[in-house]
């Protein structure tokens, strides 16, 4: 492919805005439209092409609107549609693409085609959602008589009981976010049409949340219960069976994406862009998404290189292990190099903040979180920052779970309490892994509601905000916010960032990340100690290297074969 032939997305970087939590323009303490078009400029100074906006949508809140009620509206918390027309138009006029957040494996419980599909079994949009009746033999109603074992990702079964028509509803999410079925085929016209209205009003594509969840396999059968064999009834205190394995990449999800493409994306293809979000998605199922020439999705959000301090579940949190972490990146790096292409992310609305995660928030913020920065940005893919990130914002000293909103961290502590665990341990779990420490509020400035707001907020600002804020790090050079906007300037003027090959180095070393990237006859070596100690590394041929002109570093006029604590640099030489 020659340089020109590229996509544009492979030469870009995106911002995920979480409307929520971004800029509340109206003093209600929550975050909404008008706020981020107010804060544009912020985002055209980092330098960003594209901005992800988390949903928007009328939702009744029971996932902070990943539960929609209406997919062609605003919800009014968030303004109306005239004012995202004008943060489109706003964007547009400053080169920023907006990207919708489309999720379309559930709608709320709310929406009007459930409303209808629950209102009787011979309701025509019955067959829309996925309804059950009990398994044989047991009561409807009582526990264990779910039509399979699977648990929901927010805690307890993945059916609810409809006491009006006895059956069950599918739900992997919270009860107020019930399955839509892709099997029928009027579910899947009625999305095209939806979301080529967007694409009318002008958005630049979608990022499509748990997409990969869309196909089931049929009948829906008991998934494996970890603690023991069994009849497929889960006793009473067990955990669920795992569902995973018949709706994770499901038989018809290549058929459904090509079909949205081919519906949707097909004669657009230069200008949009399209991201599946794919818990559990491997290396080879990614291979296929993402081929070009199979017109499914552009790239995937793949969850290995988040998982990697975890054990049984997120909530069994472990130490990073560097070398799990590269063996896992380095993996992906290679998988798709040939054909499809990476999204690069520590960072979203679900994951813990990365500095806290694997950097260090306490004295070596600054550093540890322009090195996490350097370390992912250098990687061969389209690097996604999530708000907050670019300033190095760390994750919240909750203290109690009233500290907490979101629904997947009350319902975990609840059941897990229920189930006799020690009240202290959860909370510690929490602290480490709760998606609410990338939702507390984006810290503008010094201010009691950190810029953020004028009124009361929805979750608390994170005290820090004094020190960690927009204000302070755009006048200060040295600044995390300045770095992400030099990382971010490097890919457009540096094609090896965007186009080179990859190399991992010293696979085995437990501090040192280290890999080169080369294009035609340009070579970079990014090398980083993700430790507090200072460490010389064992890169191949490192005395060339250090002659060679320095693109980056976070560490001012370092240059010797020694690393300093957290120390990242970029070295960049021509071979021709
Ligand atoms: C993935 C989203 O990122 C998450 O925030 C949400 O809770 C689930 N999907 C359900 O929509």
């Amino acid at each position: 492919m020659t340089r020109s032939e590229h996509p544009w997305w492979t030469t870009s970087v995106v911002y995920q805005v979480y409307p929520r939590s971004f800029a509340d323009s109206d003093g209600d303490g929550i975050g909404d439209l008008a706020g981020i078009t107010a804060r544009l400029d912020h985002l055209h100074r980092l330098g960003i092409d594209v901005l992800w906006l988390s949903p928007i949508y009328p939702s009744p809140q029971d996932d902070n609107g990943y539960d929609i009620s209406d997919y062609q509206d605003v919800d009014p918390l968030f303004g109306s549609l005239a004012d995202l027309d004008e943060l489109i138009a706003q964007a547009h006029a400053r080169g920023i693409k907006i990207v919708m957040d489309l999720v379309v494996n559930h709608t709320s419980d709310e929406h009007p085609w459930f409303v209808e599909s629950r209102s009787s079994t011979d309701n025509p949009k019955r067959d829309w959602y996925w309804w059950r009746p009990a398994r044989p033999g047991t009561t409807p109603g009582e526990p264990g008589a779910e039509p399979t074992n699977w648990g929901s990702f927010f805690s307890g079964p993945a059916w609810e009981h409809d006491e009006a028509s006895g059956e069950y509803y599918l739900h992997l999410f919270s009860r107020k976010q019930p399955d839509l079925n892709w099997e029928n085929p009027e579910v899947r016209r009625a999305i095209h049409r939806m979301m080529r209205w967007w694409l009318d009003r002008g958005v630049d594509g979608f990022r499509m949340d748990v997409i990969n969840m869309i196909s089931k396999e049929l009948p829906p059968r008991d998934g494996v219960v970890p603690t023991a064999e069994h009849d497929g009834v889960v006793p009473p205190g067990a955990i669920h069976g795992d569902g995973g394995p018949f709706f994770l990449c499901g038989p018809r999800i290549h058929e459904f994406l090509a079909e949205m493409h081919a519906e949707v994306v097909a004669g657009h293809e230069a200008t949009l862009l399209t991201v599946g979000e794919m818990p559990g998605v491997t290396v080879e199922e990614a291979q296929l998404f993402t081929d070009p020439e199979r017109h499914e999705v552009d790239m995937v959000f793949q969850f290995e290189h988040v998982g990697v301090d975890q054990g049984d579940s997120k909530w069994d949190v472990l130490p990073l292990r560097l070398t799990v972490l590269k063996e896992s990146l380095g993996r992906w790096q290679e998988g798709l190099a040939k054909s499809g292409w990476n999204s690069l992310y520590w960072n979203n609305h679900d994951q813990p903040r990365v500095v806290s995660r694997f950097g260090d928030d306490d004295e070596h913020r600054v550093r540890s979180a322009k090195l996490l920065g350097t370390v992912l940005h250098l990687h061969r893919g389209t690097p996604y920052v999530y708000q907050g990130e670019e300033l190095g914002m760390t994750n919240a000293p909750f203290a109690a779970i009233d500290d907490f909103r979101d629904i997947e961290s009350v319902n975990h502590f609840r059941h897990a309490v229920e189930l006799g665990a020690d009240p202290d341990q959860v909370l510690a779990a929490l602290r480490a892994m709760s998606r609410d420490n990338a939702r507390t509020p984006m810290q503008w400035d010094a201010s009691p509601g950190a810029g953020f707001t004028t009124g009361t907020p929805w979750i608390g600002v994170n005290p820090n905000h004094v020190e960690v804020n927009a204000e302070a790090e755009v006048a200060d050079p040295d600044s995390v916010f300045h770095h992400y906007r030099r990382l971010i300037e490097l890919r457009r003027a540096e094609p090896a960032v965007a186009h080179g090959d990859f190399t991992m180095l010293l696979e085995d070393d437990p501090v040192v990340y280290a890999f080169t990237r080369r294009l035609d006859d340009v070579e970079l070596l990014t090398v980083a100690n993700f430790s507090g100690e200072p460490v010389r590394p064992d890169v191949p041929g490192l005395d060339g290297w250090l002659g060679a002109e320095l693109l980056l570093g976070n560490v001012p006029d370092s240059t010797g074969p020694e690393l300093a604590e957290w120390e990242a640099r970029v070295y960049r030489r021509s071979t021709g």
